[in-house]
């Protein structure tokens, strides 16, 4: 059964399409009919139907958060691209700007009319400046050709927009540390509430998704929330996903398929299978910090609410796939020292936690661990969790979780043997 292409229609490899293909493939008709058709509540309301969830890790509902925006207050308002994408394992961001920077131009304007939103920045990866160019031309483009500016399509609605790319570190894609950082201050997370609908940007209300998020909102106009919704697989899910692969599999394509396939024909069809013949042992099902799944999860569903109840998250659903000569304690070791390097500091639990856990990881996995290191890591993932000023410690803390959870037997054999057990 083929996916219809929603994301990826207008993708070639090693092209990026700009208008002419944009439009030829049906591009801002989604935006007419909004404009044109439509009230900025019906908007909202399109997309809360449409069951669409954020994509750049929490899959919180898109149109409910919208319908939460002040969108009668008057002044400034602001609408943020979240382009930041530095987790490790996560890419899709950047294939979909490669391919078809259109889209979330297109998925913006609408947004930013559903939320009577007079300005937008799309938050870049300080590393895609391939991404930036490209958004720089399609928004030049879009200008010309009426969709952007003042008076869009003679309606009276006006929206500017603006590329601006990040200072390169992982907690900017944390949506209050990016907006410090847009303000130019220190990207240190803002505590909640206020939220940013209420105080966000230079304190005025702001909406920030991913996108991933805003690039689909243009298909759920153009197709309608009841097609979108019947994308998916599951009842649970809704629409397509980009699902980046990578890790030990035969082949590592980013392809859009429907929310709610299962792990085992991601792997199995679209990465080939793990590479070598060899056996499956763990994955990150979406970004470094959901926590693992193995072999005995080929069949959950890859959907916010099945993966929830799997004990993981559906996260970026970018699945980095380990095989069976992994060592997971090293696996894990190597996602933390990311975690703990990228903390901004602000927090105790994340600041001085986090590296507590690199050095008892380091310990066990050199062989020189002890039962009451094992103790001490239960303990650190306890008090971590959910005692962080932002999700990044509570993140760093989900593949550790799970290691202690799934590969105890693992661990503990570095303990008894006083050496890594995967090695000769
Ligand atoms: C440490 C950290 C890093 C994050 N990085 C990103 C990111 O790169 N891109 C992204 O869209 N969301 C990221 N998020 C989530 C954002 O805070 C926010 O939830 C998201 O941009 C909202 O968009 P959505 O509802 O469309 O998913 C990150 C969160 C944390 C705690």
């Amino acid at each position: 059964m083929t996916t219809p292409q929603l994301l990826f229609k207008n993708r070639v490899p090693g092209e990026t399409a700009f208008l002419d293909v944009y439009r030829r493939g049906g591009g801002y008709a989604g935006l007419e009919k909004a404009l044109k058709t439509m009230t900025p509540a019906e908007v909202t309301e399109e997309v809360k139907a449409s069951g669409l969830r954020g994509r750049g890790g929490a899959g919180f509902p898109t149109g409910t958060k919208w319908s939460f925006f002040p969108a009668e207050a008057g002044g400034e308002k602001y609408l943020v691209a979240n382009g930041d994408e530095m987790e490790p394992g996560t890419y899709k961001d950047r294939e979909l700007l490669r391919a078809d920077p259109h889209q979330l131009v297109e998925g913006m304007i609408i947004a930013a009319y559903a939320m009577q939103i007079p300005v937008g920045y799309v938050f870049v990866r300080f590393a895609y400046e391939e991404c930036s160019r490209n958004l720089e031309r399609a928004i030049d483009e879009a200008k010309e050709a009426g969709y952007l500016g003042g008076d869009i399509l003679g309606t009276g609605f006006s929206f500017e927009l603006h590329v601006h790319r990040s200072a390169g570190r992982y907690i900017l894609g944390e949506e209050t540390a990016l907006l410090n950082g847009l303000e130019g201050r220190r990207p240190n997370p803002r505590s909640k509430p206020p939220f940013p609908a209420q105080a966000g940007l230079f304190g005025r209300p702001t909406n920030v998704n991913n996108v991933e998020t805003l690039a689909n909102v243009p298909h759920i106009l153009t197709g309608g929330a009841e097609w979108f919704s019947g994308l998916a697989r599951t009842k649970k899910g809704a629409g397509t996903k980009l699902f980046g692969l990578s890790g030990h599999l035969e082949k590592t394509p980013c392809v859009e398929l429907p929310v709610g396939i299962s792990l085992g024909e991601l792997v199995e069809t679209h990465g080939g299978g793990v590479r070598g013949g060899r056996r499956f042992k763990a994955c990150l099902p979406g970004g470094a910090s959901t926590p693992f799944l193995t072999r005995d999860h080929w069949d959950v569903a890859m959907d916010f609410d099945s993966l929830a109840e799997a004990k993981s998250r559906l996260g970026t659903g970018c699945v980095t796939v380990f095989d069976e000569s992994t060592c997971m304690v090293a696996a894990t070791l190597n996602l933390n020292r990311f975690f703990a390097r990228e903390s901004c500091g602000w927090c105790t639990p994340c600041r001085d936690g986090l590296p507590l856990v690199n050095w008892l990881l380091e310990r066990i996995e050199r062989g020189e661990g002890t039962a009451e290191d094992l103790e001490m890591l239960r303990d650190q993932v306890r008090n971590i969790t959910g005692r962080s000023f932002c999700a990044l410690a509570e993140g760093a803390m989900g593949p550790v979780e799970a290691l202690l959870r799934l590969f105890g037997d693992e661990l503990e054999d570095h303990v008894r043997k006083g050496r890594c057990p995967l090695k000769p």
